[in-house]
């Protein structure tokens, strides 16, 4: 076959010629193979069930959403580890210093909170959290109060009914290392604020045990 099509000129391939001519340019009569085209149909028919299935909008079946339930999954486990924390100045301050809960609470930061505060918390609907100024914000513990509560009649939701409080508590600990990153976002809002408390001494003897 592979012969004669390179030379074209088989006599036996005559009868596959399809009986017409373009500006002299023949067709032979190739077929794609049966189970080519029922293959391809096959995809056809099975879309719209893939489709429905994984896009239909019911929650929970994307790849984004098994994602996300795993990582939540995940983050409840380790709470074990911590216990029940309690949104106030020493507990926010302390895990602060915590690099690897920080990245906790930067994932419900991101998961929740980049539609109205930014990506990197640098402002939209909602204020930059990366400045000195503050609009609802006074000592730390303030920032959990905020997001337990809501502020600005609703503008900034309550989320003490959608997050665990531990989450509350990791998201404030991230807003709080966000300040001074002074990124370029919106404009500061609210007025300056003192310093944040500094890190408990203790503190560096229990991160040395870890
Ligand atoms: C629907 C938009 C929206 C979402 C989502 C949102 N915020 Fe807000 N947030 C706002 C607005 C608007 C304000 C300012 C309220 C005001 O004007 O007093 C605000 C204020 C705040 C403040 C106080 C800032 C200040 O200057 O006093 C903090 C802290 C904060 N939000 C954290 C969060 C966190 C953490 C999340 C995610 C769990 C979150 N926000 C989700 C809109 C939102």
């Amino acid at each position: 076959m592979s012969k004669s099509q390179s030379n074209g000129t088989n006599s036996s391939d005559e009868s596959l010629i399809m009986d017409h001519a373009y500006d002299g340019i023949e067709e032979y009569d190739n077929p794609l193979p049966g189970w080519w085209k029922w293959l391809f149909v096959g995809c056809i028919a099975f879309s719209p069930f893939y489709w429905m299935f994984y896009h239909g909008g019911a929650a929970g079946r994307s790849v984004e959403d098994q994602y996300g339930i795993a990582l939540a999954a995940n983050t409840r486990l380790q709470f074990a580890e911590i216990g029940e924390l309690s949104p106030d100045e020493a507990t926010i301050v302390k895990y602060m210093h915590k690099d690897s809960w920080v990245k906790v609470g930067e994932s419900v930061f991101k998961a929740n909170c980049i539609s109205c505060h930014g990506r990197d918390g640098e402002g939209k609907i909602g204020p930059n959290l990366t400045d000195e100024m503050f609009k609802n914000v006074n000592k730390i513990e303030d920032i959990a109060k905020v997001i337990n509560e809501g502020a600005g009649g609703g503008a900034m939701p309550k989320w003490s009914n959608r997050l665990h409080p531990n989450e509350v508590v990791l998201v404030s600990a991230y807003v709080a290392s966000l300040r001074g990153k002074d990124l370029a976002g919106r404009i500061p809002e609210g007025k300056k604020i003192a310093e944040w408390p500094a890190a408990p001494p203790e503190e560096d003897e229990e991160e040395k045990e870890e």
